[in-house]
This record gives C-alpha cells, sequence and structure tokens, in this order.
C-alpha cells in the first residue's frame, strides 16, 4: 500500500511531473508508444512548463514516502485564467513557436501536426470568456496511473481547492474530454458540475471528440 503525502512543488521535482504529464496526457492515457507526439519537451512547454515555472506556489506534488518519496502525481493551476492566458502567450509563445520552426517541424512531424491541428480547432481559446468571472481559477491534474483509484487524486484536489479558497478566490473551471473516462466521474465526485460541452479538439483523429469544461463554486 503506498503510504502518500501531499506538499508544494519544489524545483527538482521537474523532470518527475514532466513524465507523468506525458504517461498520462493522451486523454488520460499514456503516450509513449502511440507515435502521436515524440516531442516530450514541446508537450512539457504546451501542458506543465508554464505553472511549474511561473506559478510555482500553486503547484503541488504527491509523493509515495513507502517508495523513496517517489512523485506519482501532481496538480498544477492558476487563481486567475485570464491573466495566466496573457502571460502564457507572452512567455511561452515565442519559446514554443522557435521550438516547431526550428526542432519539432524537421524532427518530429507527428508533432507538429498534431499541434497546427489543435491550433485551427482551439478558435474558443482565445475568445474573452465569461467563465473565468464566476470561476477564475482553473487546475490540471495527473496521477501514475499505477497509482491511480487509490485517493492520490482527491488528496491532490483536495489540497488545491483548500489552498484557492485561502487565496479568496470565488471558484474553478477545467477542461477535459468526453473521452477521459476516469476524469469525468472523478470530478463529478469531488463536486464539479458540467457547464459546458465545446467542439473544440485537441487531438487528430479522434471521433467524436468534445472538450468538456466543468466547475465548481467554492
Ligand atoms: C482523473 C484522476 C486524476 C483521478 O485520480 P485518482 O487518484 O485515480 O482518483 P481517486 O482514487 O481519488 O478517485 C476518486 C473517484 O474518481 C472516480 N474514478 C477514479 N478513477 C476511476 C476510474 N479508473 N474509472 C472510473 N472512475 C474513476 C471514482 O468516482 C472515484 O471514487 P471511488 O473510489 O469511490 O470509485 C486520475 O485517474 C488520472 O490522473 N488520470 C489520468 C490523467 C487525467 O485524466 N487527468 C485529468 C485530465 S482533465
Amino acid at each position: 500500500m503506498p503510504d502518500i503525502y501531499i506538499r508544494p512543488y519544489q524545483h527538482a521535482d521537474e523532470q518527475s511531473v514532466l513524465q507523468i504529464c506525458y504517461r498520462t496526457g493522451f486523454m488520460g492515457q499514456d503516450l509513449s508508444g502511440t507515435n502521436r507526439f515524440n516531442d516530450r519537451k514541446l508537450f512539457g512547454y504546451l501542458f506543465c512548463l508554464f505553472y511549474l515555472r511561473y506559478e510555482t506556489e500553486h503547484c503541488f506534488v504527491a509523493v509515495d514516502r513507502s517508495n523513496g518519496d517517489k512523485v506519482v502525481g501532481y496538480i498544477l493551476g492558476t487563481l486567475d485564467t485570464r491573466n495566466q492566458n496573457r502571460q502564457f502567450a507572452w512567455k511561452m509563445g515565442w519559446r514554443i513557436a522557435l521550438r516547431l520552426l526550428f526542432y519539432t517541424g524537421w524532427r518530429y512531424t507527428e508533432s507538429f501536426r498534431e499541434v497546427i491541428f489543435f491550433l485551427k480547432g482551439a478558435r474558443s481559446k482565445i475568445e474573452p470568456n465569461p467563465l473565468y468571472k464566476v470561476y477564475p481559477a482553473h487546475l490540471h491534474i495527473n496521477v501514475l496511473p499505477e497509482y491511480q483509484h487509490c485517493g492520490i487524486g482527491s488528496k491532490l484536489l483536495d489540497r488545491f481547492e483548500q489552498h484557492v479558497r485561502k487565496s479568496g478566490v470565488a471558484g474553478i473551471h477545467l477542461s477535459t474530454s468526453n473521452r477521459n473516462l476516469k476524469a469525468i466521474p472523478f470530478y463529478r465526485k469531488k463536486g464539479y458540475d458540467l457547464l459546458l460541452e465545446k467542439e473544440d479538439t485537441f487531438w487528430s483523429n479522434v471521433p467524436d471528440y468534445k472538450t468538456l469544461v466543468f466547475a465548481k463554486k467554492l
């Protein structure tokens, strides 16, 4: 039985977090071996690194004391999504663009294609979003497959909610997909309501894909 505790993220956890992100990043499943997105560093730029570097105080990890203090899960987020979107574009946009043009486009054509596919489909992401007023915070949560469904996700989410509440922020939202059959019951059980279904799609060649937005008032 793992002996789990939750603590604030530290810089030394970066590689573990990036690995967990990659191993759970394909609609909740492992990307390794799918040949869909082999540029692991770019995947990190897109989904994790911004939070780890610029919103460190809102990041927490789950650690297994019985396995040499291994990091087995994380929750990352922001208290202010509107500002985070702006900061992400400013601080990560150029890194992503340079890597796409001068590295990924040549070395990892499958990753390049996925990013272009996503950018074409993600129109609503750049529209001003009234949701952010009521639910300003958002989160990303991922637990290693071999540690899932034994309460770690719940512990991480409880810790993040406690942190957001303490900061005086009134609500949290998050996006997932209709294909993520672990995340949907998880968020429902934790008191999140489905607010929106959008046609935005991240992954190519996944039929009937929809983006679901869940939210909770604190
Ligand atoms: C979603 C996720 C964070 C849940 O964390 P977890 O530690 O597995 O969840 P918990 O053990 O705390 O489970 C709480 C509830 O979530 C639901 N749940 C968790 N795993 C589930 C599964 N495999 N199938 C169905 N429901 C599941 C259940 O309702 C569960 O309550 P129960 O134990 O009474 O059945 C985890 O499965 C995960 O990291 N998945 C891959 C990454 C991902 O999809 N992240 C979310 C992206 S939006």
